[in-house]
């Protein structure tokens, strides 16, 4: 399959080199949408990959460079727990970002994992995207910036690889149950429809145990999951460091 917004791999010798660059790119994309649309709505990725992009953030070089009060955080997946729990993904950007700089909690949208089955919270989060964004339920809002990481079987977000979620084709946030890495808890997704709607979608992938996908992804072979988002009328950046860039 030959995609028509791939970009090639931008490599990077390391994952502190590859978090600079991406801290450059997230904060002209939030200057381009201020300017453009008076906000920047942007959703995190889960994970360990971005957490050090996070803490870079809020370090005094670059924390000084960002119009925060424009700035909205979602996050592109989440695992069914509390946010205190240390598996939450939101709870990890709080730690790593929110609590070094001056976000309002109106600008923190967490899914609400209160709500308690992964159903429930994926509805409860669709219903508040479709509010922020207030757009009518037929239609699909555009972030503008969707950061996404890859784990070692190919899986993003929280689409792994054999699970419904891959299909579904209309509603914006979908309940995912564990795939084979852990930890093992339900979670919440954005679907595809959703991610693919982006102007812009930017992996983070670090690591020799993501070389294999990342192969499956350059080849554009589509049981690598990772590799069908292709957003329909977006940029997309793949930021990869060495050891994932080696021959998978
Ligand atoms: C999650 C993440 C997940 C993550 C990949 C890569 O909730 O688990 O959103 O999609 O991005 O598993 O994880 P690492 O960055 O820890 O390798």
């Amino acid at each position: 399959m030959t995609s028509l917004n791939t970009r090639p791999l931008e490599i990077f010798d390391d994952l502190g080199a590859l978090s600079e660059a991406a801290a450059r790119l997230v904060t002209v994309k939030g200057r381009e949408a201020i300017e453009e649309r008076g906000q920047f709505v942007l959703a995190l990725a889960g994970g360990s990959t971005p957490r050090r992009l996070y803490g870079l953030l809020a370090t005094d070089a670059w924390r000084q460079t960002i119009q925060w009060e424009r700035w909205q955080f979602f996050i592109s997946d989440e695992r069914v727990v509390p946010m205190t729990d240390a598996a939450s993904n939101f709870g990890m950007a709080q730690h790593e970002l929110f609590s070094h700089v001056s976000v309002s909690t109106k600008q923190q949208h967490p899914a609400p994992t209160q709500l308690g089955a992964a159903d429930a919270v994926a509805k409860g989060y669709e219903e508040e995207i479709r509010s922020f964004f207030s757009i009518p339920d037929d239609s699909i809002p555009r972030f503008d910036l969707i950061l996404l990481g890859m784990g070692s079987d190919g899986h993003t977000a929280s689409l792994f690889p054999g699970k419904p979620a891959l299909n579904e084709t209309s509603r914006l946030i979908v309940p995912s149950p564990p795939g084979i890495l852990p930890p093992p808890v339900d979670r919440i997704t954005f679907s595809f429809p959703l991610i693919n709607a982006a102007r812009t979608v930017l992996f983070l992938v670090a690591g020799e145990d993501k070389a294999v996908p990342l192969k499956g992804v350059q080849a554009g072979d589509r049981n690598v999951v990772a590799s069908r988002v292709q957003p329909t009328d977006g940029e997309l950046f793949w930021f990869v460091d060495e050891k994932a860039a080696a021959n998978g």
